[in-house]
């Protein structure tokens, strides 16, 4: 761990933003010594059936930010979602920052590219970010130093953000009752998946963990914020000193029960493209739906 900047001494101001919709939590992280923020994790919303995409969470997001008079620096992205949108374009039109997310997001660009058979328009080399982060990456927040974690496993792109006391463990660890994210996608693998678990509980005890999803497992109310001390003694599926052998055996036969992501093939489409829509020859928003695909 020696290589990670940890600094627990600054303690961000975490604001968390529920989606119903998707059961994703978007976060507005403020430096705690000036007005600057990053946003964690936006959605757009869609109606799939329909064909339609709104903003009203987006632009939840971005009345906070405004009506606290906040100077938005970073619109981060902890992997590529394939159960919500991204609203990282709507965001930066209005108000400005970097789009980052983790620079093997090339390894899911080629991945996705092929299923969706897009033409060589679509580039995969992570253009369409402003910043491609590598393992121990640092940014800054204002005057907050945060810094990425790579934590593949659930994707080939995933990382941790790490913003003083405070981690954003997107796709790696859901709540302690909730345990861990499937590994099942392409790019995805259990034992990869439990190795990066690892590297999140070698932080400090006293680190707040923030989830980017949660289902109230067992009829409890919805949560997202937790500590690695807390992941560490009762996490279901890693806590308590879990082998990986046992924990590989577990998720891959969980995994092998589970359905698609509702919004897969939307997300998945424009995610792909720090949530650009695509379009058509005629330059029309427009998706496409792989059949037997994925
Ligand atoms: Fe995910």
């Amino acid at each position: 761990m020696a290589h990670y900047p940890v600094n627990m001494d600054v303690k961000p101001e975490v604001q968390a933003f529920f989606d119903e919709a998707t059961n994703t939590i978007s976060y507005i992280v403020k430096d705690p010594a000036s007005s600057a923020c990053a946003i964690i994790d936006s959605v757009m919303d869609i109606d799939y059936a329909a064909g339609r995409i709104t903003y009203e969470h987006a632009d939840a997001l971005i009345d906070h930010i405004t009506s606290q008079g906040l100077k938005l620096e970073w619109i981060i992205e902890t992997h590529v979602h394939a159960d919500h949108l991204s609203a990282a374009p709507y965001i930066q039109e209005k108000l400005g920052g970097k789009i980052a997310i983790g620079a093997k997001i090339m390894v899911v660009q080629d991945t996705f590219g092929k299923i969706f058979n897009e033409g060589t328009e679509f580039q995969r080399d992570g253009s369409q970010f402003d910043r491609l982060l590598e393992d121990g990456d640092t940014y800054m927040i204002g005057s907050m130093q945060a810094f990425a974690m790579y934590t593949p496993g659930h994707t080939p792109a995933c990382m941790v953000h790490v913003m003083g006391n405070a981690a954003f463990v997107g796709d790696t660890l859901f709540m302690p009752d909730g345990g861990s994210a499937r590994a099942d996608f392409p790019g995805g693998d259990a034992g990869t998946l439990y190795d990066s678990i690892q590297k999140v509980l070698a932080l400090p005890d006293e680190m707040r963990l923030f989830m980017c999803h949660d289902y109230g497992p067992n009829g409890r109310d919805i949560a997202w914020e937790t500590t690695v001390g807390d992941e560490k003694a009762h996490n279901i599926h890693v806590g308590g000193g879990i082998s990986k052998e046992e924990f590989v055996k577990f998720r891959t036969q969980r995994d092998a029960q589970l359905d698609m992501p509702k919004l897969i093939i939307p997300s998945l489409q424009v995610n792909m493209r720090a949530g650009e829509v695509p379009t058509d020859k005629d330059g029309h928003p427009m998706l496409k739906v792989p059949l037997n695909g994925l």
